[in-house]
């Protein structure tokens, strides 16, 4: 990568940006299932996800992750282009199925093999590697068994971190248990638009116990092996909870919506209970959180970091577009509103000071949690030239802005030490299939060329310039 990127930035936001201090870590993330492909190598397993991608009209033109960006049998080089960017971390995930085909019992040496080689290629480029146990692979063996909603998976989960943990723990100092477990329980167990595709809200509320007792149950095990200092957290998407008005009903929404999708989780982690507001409004709809005694305990153990994905912000009415403040099932209206400012392919608002918001709140109600931005980035429609280089001005407009709202955020007093931006490349983004882009290195699907795009080239730059060199 020789080219030196168009500027696209304002001189507010450079301004910021070079205001972050040279330790501050900087990233690329990636998932398994969304870049690895060879499903069947290796004694790999089927996950919920192989399963979901079956199921006519689940993903945007019937896409699967079978092949993906083919990363399993190009790892080495992809560590390689890692390297080229200049970043300090590479954050990516274990794919469970590998590990434990069926999801219990003794570790699949050539599935955890694969893991144990790329941790090696990556030190030796001097890159962390920054472990994510869990990005959505369930084994569905476990799915069949019951999958979140059951109790016995946070055993299952549990167990399969442990086997990771002995086998890379020796090398590896970051660990992230689960990534945005309010996906795994809201989009795959209620809203349906996730593996495993189901639509239960009482299902979805006891996989989100499930998922924060797994994490719990493997963090506590994790740090009683750990023979080295490890830095240790869970990793949760988040937005503001803005009211649309200052209506009552438009402030009761955005209670709701802050509750459902950030307090039921950072609160068990980090005070040791549930909100009991959530707790209050779930039960006015006859559901109860499966909580036996000693779980919160669990569940709160000590955290190092804590991860943060942040893609966009929303404003919330508690009224219908016809005038209800009741839904058709007799429940409060909760809807999201626009801001009414451009949008990314994925019709997400751009929203960079909502970011700020957000990480300046969790610094104030969450406080002495360090935090880590483990995700943040964008899907543009890209044109490639005729070489395969992309100049992708949305997209590195987007890093600039967002980067620059995390150096806001923390000369308001939040401790955010890094930042990873989503992806290293262009991969399967889940039920929309490869049609939506967010890698900063665009991927020839046909031939699996890897080009950086211009947001490589300015992220690089922009490394090197805050560190100083
Ligand atoms: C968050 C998820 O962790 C990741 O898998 C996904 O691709 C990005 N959001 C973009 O939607």
């Amino acid at each position: 990568m020789e080219t030196t990127a168009t500027p696209v930035a304002t001189q507010a936001e450079l301004d910021l940006i070079a205001s972050l201090p040279p330790s501050f870590r900087w990233g690329v993330a990636t998932s398994a299932y969304q870049i690895e492909g060879a499903v069947d190598a290796d004694g790999r397993g089927q996950s919920i996800w192989d399963t979901y991608c079956r199921v006519p009209g689940a993903i945007d033109g019937a896409d699967t992750g079978d092949v993906a960006c083919d990363h399993y049998n190009r790892m080495p080089q992809d560590v390689e282009l890692i390297a080229s960017l200049g970043v300090d971390t590479y954050r990516f995930s274990v794919a469970w199925p590998r590990v434990q085909p069926g999801g219990r019992g003794p570790a699949n040496a050539a599935g955890l093999g694969f893991y144990d080689r790329l941790v090696d290629e990556l030190l030796a480029r001097d890159i962390d590697p920054w472990v994510t146990l869990y990005h959505w692979d369930l084994p569905q063996e476990l799915e069949d068994a019951g999958g979140w909603p059951a109790r016995e998976t946070a055993y299952r989960f549990a167990d399969y971190a442990m086997l990771v943990f002995d086998k890379l723990s020796d090398r590896v100092r970051d660990w992230t248990t689960l990534n945005e477990p309010w996906c795994s329980a809201m989009l795959g167990y209620y809203e349906g638009r996730q593996a495993p595709g189901r639509q239960d809200l009482p299902a979805a509320i006891s996989a989100v116990h499930h998922l924060l007792l797994g994490h719990g149950l493997a963090a506590q095990r994790m740090r009683a092996a750990a023979t080295e200092p490890i830095n240790l957290g869970i990793t949760l998407n988040m937005s503001t909870a803005t009211p649309a008005t200052d209506s009552a009903a438009d402030r009761d929404a955005a209670r709701r919506a802050d509750g459902l999708g950030l307090r039921i989780y950072t609160d068990p982690l980090v005070r040791g209970q549930y909100p009991a507001d959530v707790v209050a409004d779930l039960g006015a709809r006859g559901i109860t959180l499966p909580v036996l005694d000693g779980d919160l305990e669990i569940i709160s153990a000590p955290l190092d970091v804590l991860g943060v994905n942040y893609y966009f912000s929303q404003l919330y009415s508690g009224v219908a577009e016809d005038g209800a403040t009741t839904g058709a099932d007799g429940h409060p209206v909760v809807r999201d509103v626009r801001y009414g400012r451009p949008v990314t392919a994925m019709d997400w608002e751009i929203v960079p000071e909502g970011f700020t918001e957000l990480l300046v709140r969790l610094g104030r109600d969450y406080p002495g949690l360090p935090m880590v931005v483990t995700e943040n980035g964008s899907a543009f429609a890209d044109t490639p030239d005729e070489t395969g280089y992309v100049r992708d001005d949305g997209r590195t407009a987007y890093f600039a802005a967002h980067i620059a709202a995390v150096a806001k955020a923390r000369q308001e007093g939040a401790d955010v030490r890094g930042y990873f931006a989503w992806s290293l490349m262009d991969n399967f983004e889940w039920s929309y299939g490869y049609d939506k882009r967010f890698g900063i290195v665009h991927v020839d699907y046909a031939t699996q060329k890897r080009t950086p795009k211009q947001s490589a080239l300015w992220y690089r730059d922009t490394i090197r310039r805050v560190r100083g060199h």
